[in-house]
């Protein structure tokens, strides 16, 4: 989703932006722009619809010389993607240059102000409409940008970051933030902002992560932040703590394998500090410190969107099976449109990769209102989920830049294993013998993802065999039902060939309908409690002429005969299986788009980090 950034200080300011946007293309966009105030004191914007290397070429020979400037990567909501969409606009009084990210809810009743004074509009965007009501306030009262920012601000409903470049104060950049991500790199007499840490890390390590209706004024050697009324606030400083290796391929040829293959890594990262498997330890500060609260709690809501909803479905098993508290599992776009019956007593585990999500952040706010406990499972250090939470463990994966969410979902669903256990045991839920072997089982994961991956060749050839596939079909029962229709949206993202993920025993009520010899179906069928019943549904398979392609568990020689092409995974205890059985689909999904030779990391339309509802 759009991607913010801007530079002030003694440094070119363009370079810093253009490197900036493409650290930011991985959220996914269609135009790109900068503006900049140069050396000649003139406001300057370009932009266009396309990739960022697409601006950079168009700039090629023109005199881009500035210490300020603003540079922007738009994922269009209102109007399509167009030149004249693009970001940055540019006030009618041609003196302010603005980006923004997030949507302005009441802009077309602005707009029909702006218009009754005669105002004029050359784009479809709502960013245009603020722009001009900030312009339009500053003359009006003849006050300072800052001010008329605050004023205009008080009115907008909606979310929004906005960066703001205005001629008569070229020393100063001001922004504002609610409900967007926006993060200020603090430099030796310079300033970078961004919508996360990665255009920053290669110049700071030292940052500001600015809050909801704070606005900041900015100068080379100076940060000022100020709430809506006008009173200031002291910045809370906050030391990064990744390196740049961390946002590049490392050899790898796209974001997404490299992701895929840290798994090992990164769920002994999860795990490292809170899991001691050897002392039959499980220590979370976020349980710890509220174990009351979430002992007696009468119910879990977990609520989340995309692959982290799935990870919420593998949660609910979990919980269920070893806590004995019921648990629902929400969209949050829905849960947060409904009149949910929430309140004290119910704890909400709010999941989320990027933690900025916008509908579930607004859910956990409101149900925050509502008196619930708020415990947010969040990959990004100080994104907005983890701050409006009451407490909650972070996942550690380090930055995922491939849209397609791989090493997150493992990291989730170590971290709900942990919450899982933990709490079974502070309840007395679960015996001590119980919680040892689990224990011990889940400290040997890393190690058996990285036996998965070796074996990465096999996968790559079923891929190619059925690469051509016009839809897929994904199957599995228990825990391994969320798997399935993890792999069906991994494959639809990355491939965008049409692909459902069933319940197999749903299968006979509707979907076996599609079933014929061209539809490849890819059961879950590890050796489980449901094992025999989902071998049961893909012999009906088979006997419709289907094409099975299955998960197992090694040494399954019988179930492998059934199918066309299967992929071995080691034994584990049936809890943890979703832990390795997700990692074959995520190998298919990423092959399968290698493939057909598409870009795996920056999908058509998808988003990295969905700031808008
Ligand atoms: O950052 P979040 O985990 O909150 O994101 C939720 C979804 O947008 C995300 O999981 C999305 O479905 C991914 N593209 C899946 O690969």
């Amino acid at each position: 989703m759009c991607g913010i950034v801007a530079y002030i200080g003694p440094r070119q300011a363009y370079p810093v932006l253009l490197k900036g946007l493409k650290r930011l293309e991985y959220r996914g966009y269609d135009s790109a722009g900068i503006a900049l105030i140069n050396d000649d004191n003139q406001l300057k914007v370009y932009k266009r619809k396309g990739k960022v290397a697409e601006l950079e070429e168009s700039l090629t020979g023109i005199p881009l010389a500035a210490n300020i400037g603003i540079g922007h990567t738009r994922w269009a909501t209102h109007g399509e993607p167009s030149d004249r969409n693009a970001h940055p606009h540019i006030s009618q009084s041609g003196k302010i240059a603005m980006i923004h990210n997030g949507i302005i809810e009441n802009y077309a009743q602005i707009k029909q102000e702006l218009l009754n004074k005669g105002y004029r509009f050359h784009s479809d965007t709502d960013t245009e409409v603020l722009l001009n009501f900030i312009d339009d306030i500053r003359e009006q009262n003849h006050c300072p940008l800052e001010e008329a920012v605050r004023i205009a601000l008080k009115r907008v409903v909606g979310a929004y970051v906005i960066v703001l470049l205005d001629i008569e104060n070229p020393d100063t950049l001001i922004a504002a933030r609610k409900g967007s991500p926006l993060v200020i790199g603090i430099g030796k007499g310079e300033h970078f902002l961004a919508s996360d840490a990665s255009p920053i890390l290669e110049y700071s390590k030292e940052v500001v992560y600015v809050n909801d209706y704070q606005v900041a004024i900015i100068k080379s050697d100076e940060l000022i932040l100020k709430n809506l009324g006008n009173e200031r606030q002291t910045p809370f400083i906050t030391k990064l703590d990744m390196d740049l290796a961390a946002i590049e391929k490392g050899g790898y040829d796209h974001f997404m394998i490299k992701e895929i293959f840290e798994q090992p890594t990164t769920v002994f990262d999860c795990l490292r500090g809170r899991l001691d498997a050897g002392l039959g330890l499980i220590t979370l500060s976020g349980i710890e410190q509220n174990l009351e609260t979430l002992t007696q709690a009468r119910r879990i809501i977990i609520v989340a969107c995309g692959t982290s909803w799935h990870a919420g479905l593998v949660g609910e098993y979990l919980i269920e099976e070893l806590c004995r508290i019921p648990v629902e599992v929400e969209y949050a776009s829905e849960f947060r449109y409904r009149n949910p019956v929430v309140g004290e007593g119910d704890v909400i585990l709010a999941v989320s990769q990027s933690g900025e999500t916008a509908d579930t952040l607004v859910a956990i706010e409101k149900a925050k209102e509502n008196g619930a406990f708020i415990y947010g499972i969040v990959n990004v250090v100080g994104s907005s989920i983890a701050r409006v939470s009451h407490t909650g463990t972070y996942t550690h994966a380090g930055p995922e830049i491939g849209v397609a969410s791989t090493k997150a979902f493992t990291a989730q669903l170590t971290v709900i294993t942990l919450f899982a256990l933990r709490l079974a045991l502070a309840k007395g839920t679960i015996s001590r013998e119980r919680f040892l072997s689990l224990c011990n089982e889940l400290s040997v994961i890393p190690d058996k993802i990285a036996q998965i991956l070796d074996n990465a060749a096999a996968v790559e050839a079923i891929a190619q065999r059925y690469k051509d596939a016009r839809d897929f079909l994904y199957l599995g029962r228990g825990n391994n039902f969320p798997i399935a229709l993890e792999g069906a949206l991994k494959l639809k993202e990355i491939s965008y060939i049409h692909a459902e993920g069933y319940p197999a025993g749903e299968m006979k009520h509707g979907p076996i309908a599609l079933v014929d010899d061209a539809l490849p179906v890819v059961f879950v069928a590890t050796k489980d409690a449901v094992h025999e019943k989902v071998v049961s549904n893909m012999q009906e398979i088979k006997a419709r002429r289907g094409r099975v392609i299955a998960i197992l568990t090694e040494g399954d020689d019988f179930t492998a005969q059934l199918c066309e092409a299967h992929i071995a995974i080691p034994e584990t205890d049936e809890l943890l299986t979703p832990l390795l059985s997700v990692i074959p689909m995520q190998l298919l999904a990423y092959y399968i788009g290698v493939a057909k030779d598409l870009d795996v990391d920056k999908p058509r339309n998808l988003a990295k980090s969905v700031t808008v509802e």
